[in-house]
């Protein structure tokens, strides 16, 4: 691991503006998961992110924006809808997918005609944004297909070599990434979410005056969408909160050892018990950390409960999860 953790001061930000100049990448802290930050319009810093992921190259990414005035510099045909959007969820883990900009290179967004945007909300993020004075290409901070990291130590662990310097900007508040909602066809299919996030799609309909869709078949490629996404190496299962303990006490009769995630303490000899966070706010913050947590157990199955709750934060921890147990082969 060649990389530093620097903490943000304004020696450290203007170190880190000059290694994106220079086409480098730089782990970059966000209030919903650390970025791997290239300049997006630099084809080539851009391509570096690939490589260093190991993400296919159709996989579109995110540009990060230091406010909405720079929209016009990276879309086109921008709805009224885009501009109250980004009045009332900017800075915020909102990322909205409009038609690409002339001059936006295609390697930023996988070929097509559509580009990702957001303005993230971390103080340190903006602030490097604002010096940098530009649009920061970032994917999450992970090799493709793994846990997204949500620390600067993960960063290092993840793409140490591959990273100039990473910012340190504590662990994120967040933990699930952005809300993507695509724009692009506005009037032919409407407002369709495409990744769930923090801002659901009620307050998205609230501001947009009509109703949002989920994903729909149609959709651009997202990764994030990919069935087996964020996913540790040991086997994920998850399990109602009634059917955890029958589940658990069969992987443990098949001799199996266990790490347990849910609300209420279980104790069976064999199985690792961890208390899983009462509130959603909790459970997305420290979600991918815990994730991290259990893979370095060496256990044979991580069990975790489902957690219970409505709401936008719910539908993203649950689809995260989900990915989770399919990605890593467990249920
Ligand atoms: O919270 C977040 O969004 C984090 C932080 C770092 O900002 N970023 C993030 O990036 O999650 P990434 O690359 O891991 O996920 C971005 C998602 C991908 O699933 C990608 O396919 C989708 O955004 N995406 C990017 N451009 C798109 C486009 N033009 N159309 C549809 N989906 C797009
Ligand atoms: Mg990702």
């Amino acid at each position: 691991m060649n990389a530093r953790i620097l903490s943000p001061g304004e020696e450290a930000l203007a170190e880190a503006a000059a290694k994106l100049r220079a086409g480098e990448l730089v782990g970059l802290p966000t209030e919903t998961v650390y970025g791997l930050a290239a300049d997006a319009r630099n084809p080539t810093a851009v391509r570096r992110i690939f490589a260093a992921k190991g993400r296919p190259s159709d996989h579109p990414l995110i540009v990060h924006l230091p406010c909405a005035e720079h929209l016009p510099q990276w879309a086109r045909d921008i709805p009224e809808e885009a501009w109250a959007l980004a009045r009332r969820f900017w800075p915020g883990p909102l990322t909205l997918v409009l038609r690409r900009g002339e001059g936006v290179p295609l390697e930023v967004t996988g070929g097509q005609e559509t580009v990702a945007l957001r303005v993230p909300a971390h103080p340190v993020a903006l602030a490097l944004l604002r010096t940098f004075g530009s649009g920061l290409a970032a994917p999450s901070a992970n090799r493709f297909g793994r846990v997204s990291p949500t620390t600067a130590a993960d960063v290092l662990e993840e793409l140490g070599d591959e990273v100039a310097l990473v910012l340190d900007g504590g662990p994120c508040t967040v933990g699930v990434e952005s809300t993507i909602l695509d724009l692009s066809r506005l009037d032919t299919v409407g407002p369709v979410i495409l990744r769930p996030g923090a801002i659901g799609e009620e307050s998205l309909a609230e501001v947009l005056g009509r109703p949002v869709a989920a994903a729909d078949g149609g959709a651009p490629r997202v990764s994030g969408s990919l069935p087996g996404h964020y996913a540790p190496t040991t086997p994920v299962r998850l399990a109602a909160p009634g059917e955890i303990e029958l589940l658990v006490s069969r992987l443990l009769a098949q001799g199996k050892r266990l790490a347990l995630w849910s609300r209420h303490a279980l104790d069976l000899p064999g199985a690792k018990w961890y208390e899983m966070p009462a509130t959603l706010e909790d459970l997305a913050r420290l979600l991918y950390a815990r994730l991290r947590a259990f893979d370095r157990l060496g256990v044979d199955e991580i069990v975790i409960e489902r957690p219970q709750g409505e709401g936008p934060l719910a539908r993203a921890i649950a689809d995260r999860l989900e990915r989770a147990a399919r990605g890593s082969g467990g249920r």
